[in-house]
């Protein structure tokens, strides 16, 4: 969901207005819900990555943001991507209780570990070393998953970065045993953390044959203890009446990137390496890192068969135009997963797709 600004890609070229206020976001998720979409899922951001885009600059903070969508939908589950060092556990456990009160049981949390010196370098935080930034998220989803699911007054924890005496929270939450919780990482340390403790793992990948062997290798971690564990990945999905077109289309994103920012997000990534190529650099501006399902609708809705074929039971689609890209893939790519048994649970007689609204089409100023 585009809840940052500028979140299709690290571009100036735009083919809408900016869609990350809240009205455009809301318009969106009832389109989603109508389309028969399963989630929808935000990008967790405190400051953005300069440059002219200001890349993900004004961004909608994701408790809240998630709380004013669940009130306004009936069906669709609203995640909110929460940044563990910016946030006391007790806290989140409240108010994703409160969430999932409010939506009857339609809310689920993203936990993120945190890797901006920039972001938490303003909030006076220091970004831990790796490992320990994954052990504390272990921390923070024990404490969690305590407060949530044990007798009021009985949950106890020590950690270096908490300690919860008697932990109370109450309500707990309307699912059982609590909301689905999610990892986004690929390390070796988030795998650990997902296996013992999480419902999903969200992950970025590179290529096909890459997603299969992470895919494997974390549901089997997971299975090693008795557990559990889907996977989805975030691919940017761009299509047009000729793979040409949509290729161009591409091009122009690309022609048009913001080297400024896109310069500043690989380096707070230390992804400025020197080994990746021109064109995997390129790649990376769209959605920032996501995984380019580009053609016509048909050959989007097998590339997206085969990364379902992989064994990722999700996927987290970036959009260059949120809205009317939600109702065109209801229209144009749905059916085609549908017809191939590859999406579950889409209320699609009773939410019919709305007609495009073509207002939507004209270029931006
Ligand atoms: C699907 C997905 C969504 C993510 N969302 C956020 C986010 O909203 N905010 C954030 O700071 N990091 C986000 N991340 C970054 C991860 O939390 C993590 O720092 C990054 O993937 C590197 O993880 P690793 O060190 O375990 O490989 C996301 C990653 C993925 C794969």
């Amino acid at each position: 969901m585009p809840n940052c600004s500028n979140m299709a890609a690290i571009s100036t070229h735009r083919i809408t207005e900016d869609e990350w206020d809240y009205e455009s976001n809301k318009r969106i998720a009832l389109a989603a819900e109508a389309a028969g979409f399963d989630f929808l899922f935000p990008v967790s951001r405190w400051r953005g990555f300069g440059g002219v885009t200001d890349y993900l600059g004004t961004s909608l903070e994701t408790m809240t943001w998630a709380s004013a969508l669940l009130a306004v939908t009936s069906r669709i589950r609203v995640y909110s991507t929460v940044h563990v060092p910016a946030f006391n556990p007790v806290v989140v456990a409240k108010m994703g209780a409160t969430l999932d009160h409010i939506s009857k049981g339609r809310w689920g949390i993203n936990l993120v570990s945190g890797w901006s010196k920039e972001e938490f370098g303003m909030m006076g935080l220091d970004i831990l070393p790796h490992a320990e930034r994954y052990q504390r998220t272990r921390a923070f989803i024990e404490i969690l998953k305590g407060l949530w699911t044990q007798p009021p007054g009985s949950f106890n924890h020590e950690s270096p970065w908490y300690r919860v005496t008697g932990g109370y929270s109450l309500p707990q939450p309307v699912q059982s045993p609590h909301p689905p919780i999610v990892n986004a990482g690929n390390s070796e340390d988030a795998r650990e953390v997902i296996a013992d403790h999480c419902d999903w793992a969200f992950m970025s990948m590179a290529g096909i044959e890459g997603a299969r062997a992470m895919v494997v290798d974390i549901k089997s971690r997971a299975v090693a203890r008795g557990r559990a564990v889907k996977a989805a990945c975030f691919p940017f999905v761009l299509w047009r009446e000729t793979r040409a077109e949509a290729e161009d289309e591409v091009a122009r994103i690309i022609a048009h990137k913001d080297e400024v920012a896109s310069g500043n997000w690989l380096r707070g990534l230390n992804l400025e390496s020197g080994s990746f190529d021109r064109f995997t650099l390129d790649m990376l501006t769209l959605g920032a890192g996501a995984y380019p399902v580009i053609g016509t609708a048909k050959e989007v809705a097998e590339q997206l068969a085969e990364i379902h074929a992989a064994g990722l039971d999700g996927v987290l689609m970036v959009f260059q135009a949120y809205h009317r890209d939600t109702l065109r893939f209801a229209q144009e790519v749905l059916p085609l997963l549908r017809a191939q048994g590859i999406v579950g649970n889409l209320a699609s007689h009773e939410h019919p797709p709305q007609p495009i609204d073509t207002r939507e089409d004209s270029t931006c100023p």
